[in-house]
């Protein structure tokens, strides 16, 4: 692999799938839209998926749509955020907060790739990790600080995570999402996990 994604702002069918899909972006500003738009324009171009509905949450034998997962973290990501506001009194920016939620596995298509009904890693997954090629992404392409090192660091195996109350609503949102998707996969959900 000479590179491991490409920044693409033509594509206008994709454009529009990725529009039909992502919930929450009528939160944001037109020309951050745009630019959430184009990072997962990038992602999905420049990945071994035909479809957005082949694109994987998580390697294994059964595959749960990442479409949905990344849905699913931007609704919950979005009312806990209202919930802060009201019992905490702590508004928090939705600029900020609504790109962390959309984009925070932005780099997942490039890190697994379908193999018969399921998924499995791809050679990226174990040159950079997750996370941080989704903020390298979002570097490229200008977006806040905030947001890219909140990205970068959200994996739960990352080697600390952000202070910001973002990355706290977002860590919440995000284990809330996955562990839903581990019981749909037949998999063990992380807060029943036992090391
Ligand atoms: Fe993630
Ligand atoms: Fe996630």
């Amino acid at each position: 692999m000479t590179q491991a994604y490409t920044i693409d702002r033509g594509s206008n069918w994709r454009r529009q799938a990725v529009r039909d899909w992502l919930f929450g972006l009528d939160l944001v500003t037109a020309e951050l839209q745009e630019r959430i738009v184009t990072a997962w324009v990038s992602s999905w171009a420049s990945s071994s998926h035909e479809r957005l509905e082949d694109m994987p949450f998580s390697p294994g034998g059964n595959v749960f749509p990442l479409m949905q997962h990344v849905n699913e973290v931007t609704r919950a990501g979005v009312d806990l955020g209202k919930r802060a506001a009201a019992d905490w009194g702590t508004e928090l920016d939705p600029e900020v907060l609504v790109p962390i939620l959309i984009l925070h596995d932005l780099d997942k298509p490039l890190l697994y790739r379908r193999q018969g009904a399921g998924a499995v890693h791809t050679d990226l997954y174990h040159e950079l990790p997750h996370g941080v090629i989704g903020a390298m992404m979002l570097k490229e392409l200008g977006f806040a600080h905030a947001i890219v090192s909140t990205v970068a660091t959200h994996a739960t195996n990352a080697p600390f995570h952000g202070r910001n109350l973002e990355a706290h609503v977002l860590h919440y949102a995000d284990l809330f999402a996955a562990d839903h998707a581990f019981r749909a996969m037949g998999e063990t959900p992380l807060y029943l996990r036992r090391r």
